[in-house]
């Protein structure tokens, strides 16, 4: 097993700083998603996966169930990178298809989360003999172009993770992604579906407030790095459905008045009573827009495949010549 670093601390120090600069003296105040997942934020997301609110785990899990052995007979891959990998535990699903296939060589997670990735990693390894594992600790929006190459890949987005990215960031993504690939190279991207609000805000707003914990992660995070003092508790969690945009958007609102200092990076930032700070976006989509973003990226769209009950999707693209 072996371990690739494109993040060392110092960058990730360095673009925290400028992360939290630019967010938090901004109006309305923000901070960018990836900063949620220390080691304690990565816990707490597979806390989230196990909620019996949030069905967008076990969704694409029934997906997968279903159609991993398609995915490995369209694609015949050799090299399957994970962005986002996280625990890769649906992932297994794809790694035995692969295998079962006769194809598979090389497994390729890549997360921003070296702790969450190091424990994934060596579960892989050990159940997994003989496969080729490759970590990379990394960010998906600067480091795709570091992909190993040779033999067809299949790069799989799972989770929805693509829906945190604003649709700007989206449509650069995929094309920093197509322009990382060969033609005959493939994307398995997992996105969640629009449907009735109220059960897309309970996914991210649970009855045992584990959600609530995860999004005030990301203030210990920046105590702990930055030496701030925000009053974790002092902030609600908040998330609502934004029909227009079409996604979930994620807040934390300042019960009190305060002032925050955070001396590493020279900062004294005000709230006001019930002011909120913007944390997640997590956009839904159908799959006109999927289709359109994908072709418009330089993939074409092959399969469409939903759960039973039509909450999650995955689709299967191929690179082709642009
Ligand atoms: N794929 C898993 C985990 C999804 S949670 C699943 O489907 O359950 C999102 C994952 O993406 C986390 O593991 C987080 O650490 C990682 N992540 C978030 N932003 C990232 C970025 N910019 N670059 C790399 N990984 C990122
Ligand atoms: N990719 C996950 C999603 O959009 C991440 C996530 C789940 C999340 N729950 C969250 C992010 C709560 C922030 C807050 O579903």
């Amino acid at each position: 097993m072996n371990l690739d670093h494109y993040l060392d601390d110092d960058d990730l120090v360095r673009e925290l700083r400028a992360d939290v600069h630019n967010g938090l003296t901004a109006q309305p105040k923000w901070l960018p998603p990836k900063w949620f997942y220390d080691a304690r934020g990565s816990e707490l997301f597979e806390e989230i996966t196990r909620l019996p609110e949030y069905y967008p785990t076990r969704a694409e899990r029934e997906v997968l169930l279903r159609h991993a052995g398609d995915i490995a007979r369209t694609t015949n891959a050799k090299t399957l990178i994970e962005l986002g990998s996280g625990s890769s535990e649906k992932t297994r699903l794809l790694l035995d298809a692969l295998r079962a296939h006769g194809t598979l060589g090389a497994f390729v997670p890549l997360d921003v989360s070296g702790s969450a990735l190091r424990e994934a990693m060596a579960r892989i390894v050990a159940d997994y003999p003989g496969l080729s594992v490759h970590g990379v600790v990394g960010d998906f929006t600067r480091h795709l172009g570091h992909l190993p190459s040779g033999g067809t890949r299949l790069v799989a987005f799972l989770g929805g993770t693509i829906g945190n990215l604003l649709p700007a960031e989206r449509a650069q993504f995929l094309a920093a992604l197509r322009a990382a690939l060969e033609p005959g190279d493939w994307l398995l991207l997992g996105t969640d579906l629009v449907k009735d609000p109220a059960v897309l805000v309970a996914a991210y707003d649970d009855a045992a407030g584990v959600t609530a914990q995860f999004n005030r992660n990301v203030l210990r995070v920046l105590n702990r790095e930055l030496d701030g003092d925000f009053d974790v508790d002092a902030f609600d969690h908040v998330a609502l459905w934004d029909a227009g945009q079409e996604w979930i958007e994620m807040r934390l609102r300042a019960r009190r008045a305060m002032r925050v200092r955070l001396p590493v990076v020279d900062l004294t930032v005000d709230f006001a009573a019930g002011e909120e700070l913007r944390t997640e976006i997590s956009a839904k989509f159908r799959r006109d827009g999927v289709d359109r973003e994908l072709t418009a990226a330089g993939f074409a769209p092959r399969h469409w495949w939903t759960d039973p009950a039509g909450r999650f999707a995955q689709s299967l693209a191929e690179a082709v010549p642009g």
